[in-house]
C-alpha cells in the first residue's frame, strides 16, 4: 500500500527495520519473512536474540551493522526474504543508515517505550548490561540516558523520513515517549499532545481504515484439548467460512491460516488468532461450536484481547483514528464491556494501561468457551455482534468513510431483525453556509 506494490505482490527486494526481539516485538522477524521482506531487527539483549534464533524466527544474527546491511541488500538484490538481528542499539543503527544514505523503505519500533524509565527502552551508549546496573543503582541518570537517546532516535528517524522513509509508530507508544522526553516538535499542533504526532499510528493509517472500521479484528481461539489434531481441524473449518473474493482482507485472512502449519507459528498452546469483521466471527464460533457438539474436536475458548475494534478507547492507539473530538472518552470500552456481560460471554476483561501505558487507555477483553451447546450458540449470536458492531458504529458516527458504509450495507442486511444502527446525517455545507449567508 505504501509502496505502490500491487494487492497480489509481496514485499520481495524491499526493506523494513525496527527494534525489539521479546515477547511482541519478537515477532517482527517472523513476519516480516512470511511478507518477503528484508528485515534487520534491532535488539540489545543477546538472550532475546537467542530465543527467536533458536525458534527459527530469526535467520541471521550479527553484531556489525555494516554486515547486516550488506546481508539485507543482498537478500533484496535476489528477491529474498531474510530476517537480521542486529545485536545492538536502534539509535546506533538509524544513524549508521542516516550516515551512510542507506535506503530504509518501512521503519518502525517496537522497544517498549510503555515503559521507557522503568527498562523497557535502553538508552544508546550504554550496553544493555550497564542498563541494568543503572535501572537498579542510579535512576536519575538512567532517565537522563533515555532522555538523550529518545531526542537522538527522533532525530534520525527524521532524517530517514526527509529521505523517503515511511515511519509508523507501532503502538508502543514511541512518539508518546519522545514527546514526553522534551521533544515538542513531535507534536501535531506544536502545543500538546492531544491532536497526536507528526507520523502516522499504525492505527491511523492503516488498521483504522483498512480494518477497524469494517469491523475487522482479531478472532482468536485456543483449542482447550491440547491436540494439535484439532487446530489443524478448526483451520480448515474457519477456511471454509471465508470467502476470498470479498475483500483484500479476507483474502490476506484465509492465505494466512491456510499457510499457518507451514510457517510453525504455535509456540505454546494449541491456538490461532485471525481477523475478521462482525458476520466473519460469528460464523467461525457458531462453526466451531456446531464441531464441539457434534464431537469433532474438543472444547474451544475464543478469545479477543484489547487490540479491536470496539473494546478499547486509547487516543495514542486504537481510537487514534477517531477524530470527532470523542478520541478522549472510555465511553465505548465501557460500553462494549457491560454489553458482553449482559449478554453471557464466560469471561470479560476492562483494565487500565495495556501497551500503551497506565493512564492512557482503557482496554477490554473477552473470552468465551465453546462447549457445543446452544446456549453458546445463542449467546455468540447476541454477543459477538455486539461486540464488534458497538465499535463500527462509533467509528461511523465519528464519519469515518469505510465505517459508514459498513453501517449502511449492516443495515440493509439486519432490518427485519431490528438490528438496526443510527447513522449520522452529514451536513450540507453549501446548504448551511447559504443559510448563514441569508441570516
Ligand atoms: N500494537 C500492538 O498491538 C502491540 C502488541 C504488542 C506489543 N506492543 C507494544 O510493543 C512494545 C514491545 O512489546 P514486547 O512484548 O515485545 O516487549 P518486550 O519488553 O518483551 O520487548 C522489547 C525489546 O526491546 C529491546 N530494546 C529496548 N530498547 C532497545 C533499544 N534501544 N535498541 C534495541 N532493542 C531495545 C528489549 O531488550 C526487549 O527485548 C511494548 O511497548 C508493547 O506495549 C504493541
Amino acid at each position: 500500500m505504501k509502496l505502490g506494490i500491487p494487492a497480489e505482490g509481496d514485499l520481495r527486494g524491499h526493506l523494513f527495520v525496527s527494534s525489539g526481539l521479546g515477547g511482541m516485538s519478537g515477532a517482527q522477524p517472523k513476519a516480516a519473512e512470511i511478507a518477503g521482506a528484508a528485515a534487520i531487527i534491532a535488539e540489545v539483549d543477546a538472550s532475546r536474540i537467542e530465543t527467536r534464533r533458536s525458534q527459527g524466527w530469526v535467520q541471521e544474527v550479527t553484531d556489525d551493522i555494516e554486515e547486516a546491511f550488506r546481508l539485507a541488500e543482498k537478500a533484496m538484490d535476489e528477491k529474498k526474504p531474510i530476517s537480521i538481528a542486529y545485536h545492538g542499539n536502534i539509535v546506533d543503527l538509524l544513524e549508521y543508515a542516516v550516515k551512510h544514505n542507506k535506503k530504509i523503505e518501512l521503519l518502525s519500533d517496537q522497544t517498549s517505550c510503555h515503559a521507557v524509565y522503568e527498562g523497557g527502552y535502553c538508552p544508546v551508549g550504554v550496553s544493555f548490561e550497564e542498563r541494568t546496573r543503572l535501572l537498579h543503582d542510579d535512576q536519575e541518570k538512567f532517565n537522563e540516558l533515555v532522555n538523550k537517546s529518545l531526542h537522538r532516535h527522533y532525530d534520525a528517524i527524521k532524517a530517514l523520513v526527509a529521505d523517503g522513509t515511511y515511519f509508523f509508530d507501532y503502538g508502543n507508544a514511541f512518539m508518546k515517549s519522545v514527546y514526553d522526553s522534551g521533544v515538542q516538535e513531535i507534536s501535531k499542533n506544536g502545543i500538546d499532545d492531544k491532536d497526536g504526532f507528526i507520523w502516522p499510528s499504525y492505527v491511523e493509517d492503516i488498521m483504522g481504515p483498512m480494518l477497524f472500521d469494517f469491523g475487522y479484528g482479531p478472532f482468536r481461539w485456543v483449542c482447550l484439548s491440547g491436540k494439535h489434531e484439532d487446530l489443524v481441524k478448526t483451520d480448515r473449518a474457519a477456511m471454509d467460512c471465508i470467502d476470498v473474493n470479498r475483500r483484500g482482507q479476507d483474502r490476506d485472512n484465509y492465505n494466512w491460516i491456510r499457510d499457518a502449519e507451514k510457517n510453525a507459528l504455535v509456540v505454546g498452546t494449541q491456538a490461532r488468532i485471525l481477523y475478521q469483521d462482525a458476520m466473519g466471527r460469528l460464523n467461525i464460533a457458531l462453526k466451531f461450536n456446531d464441531m464441539v457438539r457434534k464431537g469433532e474436536v474438543g472444547p474451544i475458548m475464543l478469545g479477543r484481547d484489547h487490540h479491536d475494534v470496539s473494546g478499547t478507547d486509547s487516543p495514542f492507539r486504537e481510537t487514534s483514528n477517531i477524530k470527532d473530538g470523542s478520541n478522549v472518552m472510555a465511553d465505548m470500552a465501557i460500553q462494549c464491556f457491560a454489553g458482553n456481560c449482559a449478554r453471557g460471554m464466560s469471561l470479560v476483561a476492562l483494565h487500565n494501561g495495556g501497551g500503551v501505558g497506565i493512564g492512557k487507555s482503557i482496554n477490554g477483553g473477552f473470552g468465551m468457551v465453546l462447549d457445543g451447546s446452544d446456549r453458546a450458540d445463542e449467546i455468540l449470536k447476541k454477543a459477538m455482534l455486539w461486540d464488534v458492531m458497538g465499535g463500527v458504529a462509533r467509528r461511523s458516527w465519528a464519519r469515518n468513510e469505510n465505517a459508514m458504509s459498513t453501517v449502511c450495507e449492516w443495515n440493509d442486511s439486519h432490518a427485519d431483525e431490528g438490528l438496526m444502527i443510527t447513522e449520522p446525517f452529514i451536513a450540507n455545507d453549501d446548504y448551511i453556509k447559504n443559510l448563514i449567508n441569508k441570516g
